[in-house]
């Protein structure tokens, strides 16, 4: 017998059944589904809507039944449907007609809602965490490699040299900013839907605002429809994981890249790594690529919600269900990739003497020697065409510009002096560029001391979130 049979004459089709079941992925909920239930009875209890024997009865019976889940004792059943009727059916089984108390003044529609918000929240507050992680790793690599330089690139072509610490706080920055997006969309996370009912609210004097006290919410969603229908919160997320997910996927490439042979900037290790069954000399970045192909799947489930909720009627509609496999989803994907992703790159070999090759054997001084002729007092778009030429003759003749004579030089211009050669030498051209947030050493020494300022500030969020989060009912 369903727990909504009472109005049908007929079973259910079996396929019916296995099509409209949630239990197969909705069984993650399962603790969040107890923990809200928890909340909702002693609610009950307070509000005098259940007397205090039954609210003692409901409540041990719920936590026999989250035993029996936790040592997978409990079967979950699809006839059951959903881990909701799942749950509340093993509680009737444990405790008897009285487990049917349990669903007064509430519906599935709220349930859910709270369920999906109680997981979400823990989630993010894990991936905080792990961002974290990530920041450091990259804090640690910046530290080390002060004085490393490197070319960077625009187009893929050698544009200017930069510090490789620069490039790597490029990382912590963009990293940083997906931190605090996360952190603003936990507030709107950690707001409170149960009371809403089915749609319209409840007859019961319930009281909203003590169960959110109870799971330790923000807040409460003011509208009762609103609260059952929209699930914001969750798009918000999954964009948020789409541009976490966007940044490794371009951290992937840029380390493919630099441990391929070509490159050999960087050298992964061997931990972090992977083989060829046919070819034995190959050490392949797997993880690097499969989190840059993994990133289809986040942006996938980010559309896939969108296009579920853009053309549902208020307020809840069976369509929703669809918003949980690919949060699960998600949040696993980016859970794996950045737990991969802090101890990767803390443990990744940089090759110092391979970048400093690559850019002493190349022309990212050019600009250089432009800003030393306006300097000289030539408009810069005439220094721009005397550098062109300058670089198109070292091309001809096999040569870079560190390698000119001051003759060949004053063939270009009577400017250029004996002086250039300081003003092109790598040193230079990187400590030059000393305006806030340029790639001179002091200022990059300037981003590594903000960052571990904001660092620290990220951590007291995350422990204070994370004993917000710890509930226990
Ligand atoms: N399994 C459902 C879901 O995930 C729970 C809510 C069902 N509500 C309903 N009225 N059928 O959305």
């Amino acid at each position: 017998m369903k727990l909504w049979g009472g109005r049908f004459t007929k079973e259910t089709n079996k396929l019916v059944d296995e099509y409209t079941a949630s239990i197969y992925f909705d069984q993650e909920l399962a603790e969040q589904d107890i923990l809200g239930s928890l909340a909702h009875v002693n609610m009950l209890g307070k509000c005098g809507i259940l007397s205090d024997k039954d609210v003692q009865t409901i409540t041990g019976g719920l936590k026999k039944v989250a035993e029996k889940i936790r040592s997978g004792e409990a079967a979950f059943s699809v006839s059951n449907e959903d881990i909701h009727m799942n749950i509340e059916k093993m509680l009737i089984d444990e405790i008897g007609p009285v487990g049917g108390k349990l669903h007064t003044g509430r519906s599935r529609n709220d349930q859910v809602a709270l369920d999906m918000h109680l997981y979400l929240r823990e989630k993010v507050v894990e991936l905080v965490g792990l961002l974290i992680k990530l920041q450091q790793s990259f804090l640690k690599q910046a530290k080390e490699n002060l004085d490393t330089v490197l070319p960077g690139y625009t187009h893929l072509q050698r544009a200017q040299p930069v510090l490789f610490a620069h490039h790597m706080m490029a990382y912590y920055n963009m990293f940083d900013r997906d931190l605090e997006r996360l952190k603003d969309g936990w507030k709107r996370i950690n707001q409170m839907p149960l009371g809403a009912g089915a749609l319209a609210g409840t007859t019961f004097p319930i009281d909203r605002e003590y169960v959110a006290e109870l799971l330790h919410f923000d807040g409460v969603y003011e509208n009762s429809m609103d609260a059952v229908s929209d699930r914001d919160f969750i798009v918000e997320f999954l964009s948020h994981a789409s541009l976490i997910i966007t940044h490794l996927s371009r951290l992937s490439e840029e380390l493919v890249l630099w441990s391929s042979q070509e490159f050999s900037f960087v050298e992964l290790d061997d931990s972090f790594c992977t083989g060829s069954s046919i070819m034995p000399q190959k050490k392949n970045p797997d993880v690097a690529e499969l989190v840059r192909g993994k990133t289809g799947r986040v942006y996938g489930n980010l559309i896939g919600l969108l296009t579920v909720l853009k053309g549902l009627p208020l307020a809840y509609n069976k369509d929703m269900q669809e918003d949980k496999e690919g949060m699960f989803d998600t949040v696993k994907t980016l859970h794996g990739a950045l737990s991969l992703f802090a101890p990767m790159i803390e443990t990744m070999k940089v090759n110092q003497t391979q970048m400093k090759n690559a850019v002493s054997r190349d022309f990212s001084n050019a600009t250089d020697l432009a800003d030393y002729l306006v300097n000289k007092g030539m408009p810069f778009r005439e220094a721009h065409e005397v550098v062109g030429k300058t670089v198109l003759y070292c091309i001809q003749h096999n040569k870079y510009l560190q390698d000119l004579s001051l003759d060949e030089y004053r063939e270009f211009s009577s400017l250029f002096d004996n002086d250039i050669y300081q003003a092109i030498a790598i040193e230079t051209v990187v400590n030059a560029r000393d305006v806030q947030g340029g790639t001179a050493r002091n200022r990059v020494e300037k981003q590594i001391q903000l960052a571990e300022q904001t660092l620290i500030q990220h951590n007291e969020w995350w422990q204070e979130h994370k004993q917000k989060i710890d509930v226990s009912l």
